[in-house]
């Protein structure tokens, strides 16, 4: 491996194990990218069947215009089932993509150490297993490495190229420029439980299910405010149903587990629940929400009309004031009175005695309580204040009714669907991105990854609008600490403790 960061020519030949989901789509990618492609399974015929699924893919995307002729037919010709390990002697990489069991991909390596040549990568596209643990196995472990592709492989940009304990940093490079050359974004990790996706997208599941088990809001509600004020392209709940309860259950738990059990990561009754029902989501015909044919779609709650208040004072200073103002400014049949600043930092106050705040963590109740204030509405976190289409609120304890249609009478007149939360602390949007941000700087701490990684990881892998680290800095990274202190403040649970990396960040950071 003396060609560090150089990817292997498009001539060497790539072997493919393994022809079920991911392994017909890794096959796809490299056949593309013009090597000539083995695909191999331990089923006979399944590697046919695979190939002829490939070759009808890539005929598909000529047919489109997405490929040239010429490219689609060199590509369907690379490919070739290998009937036996034996016909895999000249592959220069080899990619596993079996099923998810330790014993077996350890005996799977262990064959073709004693079949390939001594320069050959061997590399595994497990999701949860340890890199080093498979590599143990092997006589010569460093030139094993994790190549973590995402489902579809052929359309989900991320790979993970993760380096076990023995892997040497050169096999790393070469897979890196290698999936990069495929027209891949890779990013590295070390080894480490979920690696960087499959870690840090667990709040954005495991807040969600804590806010349906706390009744906060029901699932499509939740869906909603996520897609429609934090910009996510599907909610938590409507995910789960997609990946499969089922499967989605056993990640959280593989992680908790492999993590000795911390609380961040303890798996959800509600999701067990769905599993034991057999409500496992799209599969299954039945998960949050119910796909049978004729059953009545779940809509989000959404507050009804309201006539704008007569008189509300809007915070300039405030992002969310700023871009409410700009949006009532087109539809405002009355002056708005505006402030410059407002000292308690709050967004808007309507007909003087109603106090609006960005969500900070707190409920609208704690803040109220704190400031002495007699009705106090939190608005929760939007990705862009200027072009959400929802905005979820908590109302507090001692609010009249007339105070909180108010406030949707506001945010309506701005041209935003309102969902009323029960008042949760952080609600959802905010609480969510909070611990996404959280999870990625303490997968930095701990040498997991850089900063840049998890953000390029989290768009590539799951979608995401943006990194939560760059999330975090946009809202600013002493108001997610702040949040995630207020949060386990209202808990006093570990689970909500601010890593320690964030609060260094937020030391270390210049001061005005
Ligand atoms: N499905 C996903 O979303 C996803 C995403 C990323 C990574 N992964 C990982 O990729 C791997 C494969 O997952 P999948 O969803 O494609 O599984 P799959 O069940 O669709 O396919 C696995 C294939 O491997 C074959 N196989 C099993 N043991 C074999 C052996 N010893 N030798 C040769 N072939 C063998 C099976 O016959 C089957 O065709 C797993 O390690 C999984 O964790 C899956």
């Amino acid at each position: 491996m003396s060609e560090a960061c150089t990817a292997l020519p498009a001539s060497a030949a790539v072997a493919v194990i393994g022809a079920g989901a991911m392994g017909a789509g890794i096959a796809q990618v490299a056949a593309l990218a013009g090597h000539p492609v083995w695909l191999h399974d331990l089923r006979p015929g399944a590697a046919d069947t695979a190939i002829a699924g490939i070759r009808a893919q890539i005929d598909k995307l000529a047919t489109k215009g997405r490929l040239t002729p010429e490219r689609a037919a060199a590509a369907c010709a690379a490919l070739r089932a290998a009937g036996t390990l034996d016909d895999l002697r000249d592959a220069k990489l080899v990619v596993e993509a079996i099923v998810e069991d330790l014993e077996v991909k350890r005996a799977l390596f262990t064959e073709l150490e004693a079949r390939l040549a001594d320069d050959a990568i061997l590399a595994t596209n497990t999701s949860s297993i340890s890199i080093t643990a498979i590599g143990a196995a092997l006589q010569r472990p460093e030139r094993l490495v994790g190549l973590h592709f995402f489902n579809p492989a052929p359309l989900m940009p991320l790979v993970e190229v993760i380096a076990g304990r023995a892997t040497d940093a050169a096999v790393a490079d070469t897979v890196f420029a290698t999936s990069a050359a495929w027209g891949k974004t890779p990013v590295r990790a070390r080894s480490t439980p979920g690696f960087i996706v499959n870690r840090v997208a667990r709040p954005f599941y495991a807040e969600g299910l804590r806010l349906l088990q706390e009744g906060v809001c029901d699932a499509a509600t939740l869906d909603a405010v996520i897609r429609d004020a934090g910009g996510f392209r599907m909610g938590p709940c409507e995910l789960m149903d997609l990946i499969g309860h089922d499967v989605n259950y056993a990640v959280t738990r593989s992680v908790f587990d492999a993590y000795y059990g911390d609380p961040r990561f303890a798996p959800s009754f509600v999701q067990l629940e769905l599993v034991q029902a057999g409500h496992l989501g799209r599969k299954s015909g039945r998960g949050f929400y119910d796909y049978r044919d004729g059953a009545p779609k779940a809509e989000a709650a959404t507050a009804g009309p309201q006539p704008r208040p007569w008189r509300i004072a809007l915070n300039l200073g405030h992002p969310v004031g700023a871009a409410l103002s700009k949006r009532m400014y087109a539809s405002a049949a009355q002056p708005l009175q505006t402030l410059s600043s407002a000292a308690d930092g709050r967004i808007a106050t309507l007909d003087e005695h109603t106090a609006v705040f960005a969500s900070d963590g707190r409920s609208a109740t704690a803040i109220a309580a704190a400031l002495g204030l007699p009705a106090v509405v939190t608005i929760d976190l939007m990705l862009d204040p200027a072009t959400a289409r929802r905005a979820a609120i908590g109302v507090s304890a001692h609010c009249s009714d007339v105070a909180r249609d108010a406030v949707i009478g506001m945010l309506q007149s701005a041209g935003l669907a309102v969902s009323v939360l029960a008042d949760s602390p952080g609600l959802a949007v905010l609480r969510t991105v909070a611990m996404l941000a959280n999870e990625a700087f303490d997968a930095v701490h701990q040498q997991v990854c850089s900063l840049e990684a998890v953000d390029i990881a989290m768009r590539g892998g799951v979608n995401y609008p943006i990194g939560p680290v760059e999330w975090a800095q946009r809202i600013g990274l002493d108001r997610v600490l702040a949040a995630l202190d207020h949060l386990h403040a209202h808990y006093g649970e570990p689970r909500y403790r601010a890593s320690a990396r964030l609060r260094h960040a937020v030391l270390a950071s210049p001061r005005p």
